[in-house]
């Protein structure tokens, strides 16, 4: 029966730390507190316009939060910072450990996809930008559904994009939010935690399973698609 695995962009495939080095050179000390209050204005704006149906490209989300978070600061958002960071968003790279397991995983039949809140035409040029498009079957944007991650349309129309079972589709995401959105819409689902530092919230879902690296991956998630698809809950 065929498997598959799809895999969230920014976090978890693309490597995002390049946008604080940008940062540091356009503002310099505020970078670390406007690059983490960046991320988390991004995706609250998504959570909100999804919830509210006013959709709009994430790069819209993106953009809006990197002014709210450099006003946060006291610092003048100009369209030339605004348009140097939004540069370092469009070109980050893949994480050192991608290239290999995406191969390793191609390798074993697995059929890979793209999900992600990002436009395919955004999403594209990062996995070109990294040479690893040609692993993938397909990239799948909420775009299609006009909506964001974690609302359960947007799992559903990845289904529909993969043609295969929620059983036999696993959600691999460094994101919290992500993978409980995946888990609760009937996928398989894996955390990838790239930030040892990082926890998993304490819901009553919990992810199929917890991965440390790319490398556990071929090894872990042939063996998920052989259980049961009745997850007990945490
Ligand atoms: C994504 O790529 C926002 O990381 C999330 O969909």
């Amino acid at each position: 029966m065929n498997s598959a695995v799809a895999f969230d962009i920014y976090g978890t495939l693309i490597d995002t730390q390049a946008v604080l080095t940008r940062l540091t050179e356009l503002v310099g000390d505020k970078a670390p507190a406007i690059s983490k209050a960046w991320r988390q204005k991004q995706l609250e704006y998504s959570f909100r316009r999804g919830l509210m149906g006013d959709y709009c490209d994430f790069s819209v989300c993106t953009r809006q939060a990197l002014v709210f978070s450099c006003r946060e600061q006291g610092v003048e958002a100009t369209d030339e910072l605004v348009a140097s960071a939004m540069q370092a968003y469009a070109d980050l790279d893949a994480f050192a450990d991608v290239p290999a397991g995406l191969a390793a995983l191609h390798g074993q039949g697995l059929q890979l996809h793209a999900f992600s809140n990002g436009s395919r035409t955004a999403v594209q040029r990062l996995l070109e930008r990294a040479g690893i498009a040609h692993y993938f079957s397909s990239v799948v944007s909420v775009e299609d559904v006009r909506s964001f991650k974690p609302d359960p349309a947007v799992y559903q129309h990845l289904l529909r994009s993969c043609g295969v079972s929620a059983a036999q589709l696993c959600l691999v995401s460094s994101n919290p939010f992500d993978v409980l959105g995946a888990a609760h819409a009937g996928l398989r689902s894996a955390w990838l935690r790239r930030d040892p530092a990082s926890l998993f919230d304490p819901w009553e879902r919990q992810p199929d399973i917890i991965l440390e690296g790319f490398a556990e991956m071929t090894k872990r998630l042939p063996a998920l698609f052989q259980q049961a698809s009745a997850r007990p809950l945490a």
